[in-house]
Parts: structure tokens; C-alpha cells; sequence
């Protein structure tokens, strides 16, 4: 499969969201990437439904919401028809997790599950297969633009080996800390979606920067 980079917009100008929407709509995006934080689960406060909705109003490619928020159940179908067409949520904040995954794909949207650094890939040996997407943090989730956390590469990898065995067209995401120093060994290491903030908004010319990020 080729890698698909999608542009995290809680790095981009809430002030000019339409100008960077289109950026990323002209650009060599994949998908449009949408932090949620509830400062609950994560200590700090991004955006909600309004702002996912304006977001779809102009994005030509698909919204990959990431939900870093307690009890997420409670609000996948608002998620939804605020425009997500992948719903991702935490590991650690689903006791029932087999639930939530199953009412994220009767919505009719692609079902991720995302690990903070210190959550071991095995822990989903027996969900994986249900699963369209794993996403890996690479950094404690909350804030942009923090540095890399390195054993993202043995996680990546142990996802690797049991997607292999158990479900091989998984999307394996990276989040955090992404930019074009390590695209390489990321990849190589076994992710197929990079998740950029700082690295593409920060940069110039963030169309280039995406364009570095997919062809690296
Ligand atoms: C962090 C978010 C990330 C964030 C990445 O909690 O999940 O998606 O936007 O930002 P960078 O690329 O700046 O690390
Ligand atoms: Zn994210």
C-alpha cells in the first residue's frame, strides 16, 4: 500500500481555516486529520462539532477525527454527522472497547483505536482483526508540536508482525512528532498513514512539506 499523509489542522490558523483547508485540498494530502481534546482525557481543550462541520464544508478529502476524549460512545454519531469519516478512539478511554468499535462501524465510518506511548501493541491481540486502523501516538497525546518518543519504532514494528498475522490491510498511523528527518525509517518500521501538525504548518510552504512527507 502506498503511505497516505494526512495534515493535522490543530497546527493550522483557526483564523484563516478555510485558506488551509484549501492548502491541504490542493496539496498531496490523503486525509484531513482533526484532533478533538476534552481536557479530560487530554489536559487541554482543542474544538468541537462546529468547527468539524465547517471544516467538512470545504475539505475534499475524507476527515480522520481523533477522538482524545472520555467516553467517546456518547458522541460518535454527532462526530459523524458533524462530517467524520474515520473515528478513532483511545484504548485507554474504552472499557468496552469491542462496543465502541462495532457502533463506530455501524456509522458507517472506519474504525481506529489509538495507543498512548506507554500502551503495549499486544494488548489488541484480540480486536485487531475488527479494527480498520491502529494509530500509534509517537508523543504523550494533548499538544502539538512535542518531540518524537524513539520505541515508536518497536511499536510500530510488533503492529507490523501482528497485522501480518491477523488483519493485513490495517492502516498503521503514526501521530506526533512526524516530519521529514524521520518519514523514512517510520515507514520502514511498518506505518502506512503519517500524521504532520507542526512540521507542515510550521513550514514555509506546507504543500511542499506534504509533498516531502509522500515522497520522501
Ligand atoms: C497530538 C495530536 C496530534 C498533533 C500532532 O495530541 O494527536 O495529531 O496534531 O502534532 P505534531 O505533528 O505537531 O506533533
Ligand atoms: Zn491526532
Amino acid at each position: 500500500m502506498n503511505h497516505l499523509i494526512a495534515p493535522s489542522i490543530l497546527a493550522a490558523d483557526f483564523a484563516n481555516l478555510q485558506r488551509d483547508i484549501e492548502m491541504i485540498n490542493n496539496s498531496e494530502a490523503d486525509w484531513v486529520h482533526v484532533d478533538i481534546m476534552d481536557g479530560m482525557f487530554v489536559p487541554n481543550i482543542s474544538f468541537g462539532f462546529p468547527v468539524v462541520a465547517a471544516t467538512k464544508r470545504h475539505a475534499t478529502k475524507p476527515l480522520d477525527v481523533h477522538l482524545m476524549i472520555v467516553d467517546p460512545d456518547r458522541y460518535l454519531k454527532a462526530f459523524k454527522d458533524a462530517g467524520a469519516n474515520g473515528i478513532t478512539v483511545h484504548y485507554e478511554a474504552c472499557p468496552h472497547l469491542h462496543r465502541t468499535v462495532q457502533a463506530i462501524k455501524e456509522l458507517g465510518c472506519r474504525a481506529g483505536v489509538a495507543l498512548n506511548p506507554h500502551t503495549p501493541v499486544a494488548l489488541l491481540e484480540d480486536i485487531i482483526a475488527d479494527l480498520d486502523m491502529v494509530l500509534i501516538m509517537s508523543v504523550n497525546p494533548g499538544f502539538g508540536g512535542q518531540k518524537f518518543i524513539a520505541n515508536t519504532y518497536k511499536k510500530l514494528n510488533d503492529l507490523k508482525v501482528l497485522s501480518e498475522k491477523k488483519n493485513p490491510g490495517l492502516f498503521i498511523e503514526v501521530d506526533g512528532g512526524v516530519d521529514q528527518n524521520n518519514v523514512k525509517e517510520l515507514l520502514q518500521a511498518g506505518a502506512n498513514v503519517l500524521v504532520a501538525g507542526s512540521s507542515v504548518f510550521s513550514s514555509a510552504i506546507p504543500a511542499d512539506a506534504i509533498y516531502n512527507l509522500k515522497h520522501p
